[in-house]
């Protein structure tokens, strides 16, 4: 154990304010590195003093590689022009109307600070509007009270929240079909692996008959499959989505967009928080916008992601692991959990990081070199992590 360790046992609840980069969610036990002092391109350093080649890029809050020079200095003098005002900046209507652009039918925004902040306000949104209260829902959508339980969640608010599977036309119309009829479907568009149309369409669909309105949550897959994510990849429409992570490009940003007269129902409730408009997320996001309007970030992404999965699978295949994911987000599982740890610190031990399952994400920092490099180590590390 580290002296940072130690001291995080003593110091942080739980080890770490972020759940999936604990040592059990990133290596599945201990012993790996536990924290990092800076990071930068693909590149982080850690606080014993290693530089691994990185692919988990923040949990997917990462899309333009870590200190990208534009959001580096957008950030810089967003700070020095005061970082929060009292009134809202410019700078909220400016992204406000890029992202109108950017996402299917991002009529209008308001703009939160994390992912799960942004799904309760959608779902907040669609109780108002069709004065219901059950969600059904499919995926990951952060730790607020609802979708996630656990203890502490009162169970006449997470009797509210039903769970579909991923992908499931029949299970979908049987769950929208059962009880009271509900006032929002929220999807993940990708639960570790891609879509079929026909489910996203019949989601929209089932929406539109129902009178319940469709949530697209992208925390984790626009301004990474493309800027519209899957709305954009599929051409289906929600009526509201989530926007969220690589968004800014790792500083603290998230939103909920959509249908400007759903989103207008925002009038009769109350969503609101004092950093939302705070400079230098919305800097951030303003020059993530830049440079996906001159660049090819999804392009790139797509196939760096796309060799990387593919060369995996044929490493993965041969020694029993999983290889599943997309391009844009992949990951590798092995049947046998001591196995996957000794992979994965053997990896450490290479000079790579990866996390454990669900997923690893390439980034526009990631290239050729990146790639050949990881697969080496992946080679080396299967051997020495055994079978
Ligand atoms: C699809 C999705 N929705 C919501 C969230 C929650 O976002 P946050 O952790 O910023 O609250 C996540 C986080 O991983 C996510 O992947």
């Amino acid at each position: 154990m580290t002296d940072w360790a130690r001291r995080a046992a003593e110091a942080v609840a739980g080890l770490t304010s972020t759940g999936s980069k604990g040592p059990d969610a990133m290596f599945g036990g201990p012993d790996g590195p536990t924290h990092c002092v800076r990071a930068e391109g693909v590149l982080v350093t850690t606080a014993d003093g290693r530089t691994l080649l990185d692919w988990t890029m923040g949990l997917g809050a990462v899309a333009l590689g870590y200190a990208q020079p534009d959001v580096v200095a957008a950030v810089e003098r967003a700070a020095r022009e005061g970082a929060v005002g009292p009134l809202p900046p410019v700078l909220e209507v400016e992204v406000a109307e890029r992202l109108a652009s950017a996402y299917p039918g991002a009529q209008t925004v308001r703009f939160l600070k994390t992912g799960a902040e942004a799904v309760q306000a959608a779902v907040r949104i669609a109780r108002v509007a069709t004065a219901r209260e059950r969600v059904l829902y499919c995926g990951y959508h952060g730790w607020l009270d609802g979708a996630y339980g656990g203890a502490g969640v009162p169970p006449a608010v997470a009797r509210l929240w039903k769970s579909v599977p991923f992908d499931d036309v029949a299970a979908l119309e049987t769950a929208a079909g059962a009880g009271e009829p509900p006032a929002a479907i929220v999807l993940e568009p990708v639960v570790e692996r891609a879509p079929a149309r026909a489910w996203l369409e019949a989601a929209r669909e089932l929406a539109t008959d129902r009178g319940a309105v469709l949530i697209f949550d992208e925390i984790k897959t626009a301004f990474r499959l493309g800027r519209g994510g899957a709305a954009e990849r599929w051409g289906v429409r929600p009526d509201l989505a989530t926007l969220g992570k690589a968004l800014a490009n790792g500083l603290p940003l998230a939103a909920v967009v959509g249908r400007a007269d759903l989103m207008a129902r925002l009038r009769d409730t109350w969503v609101s928080s004092t950093l939302a408009t705070e400079f230098v997320s919305l800097a951030a996001a303003r020059a993530v916008l830049d440079v996906w309007d001159r660049t090819d970030v999804a392009g790139h992404i797509a196939r760096v992601g796309g060799t990387m999965l593919q060369r995996l699978s044929g490493e993965g295949r041969a020694a029993g692991c999983e290889v599943g994911g997309i391009a844009e987000m992949w990951f590798l599982r092995f049947a046998d959990a001591g196995v996957e740890r000794r992979f994965l610190l053997a990896c450490v031990g290479h000079g790579v990081l990866m996390k454990r399952g669900p997923y690893n994400f390439p980034s526009l920092a990631h290239g050729e070199a990146e790639v050949t490099r990881t697969l080496s180590a992946v080679r080396a590390a299967l051997e020495e992590a055994g079978g």
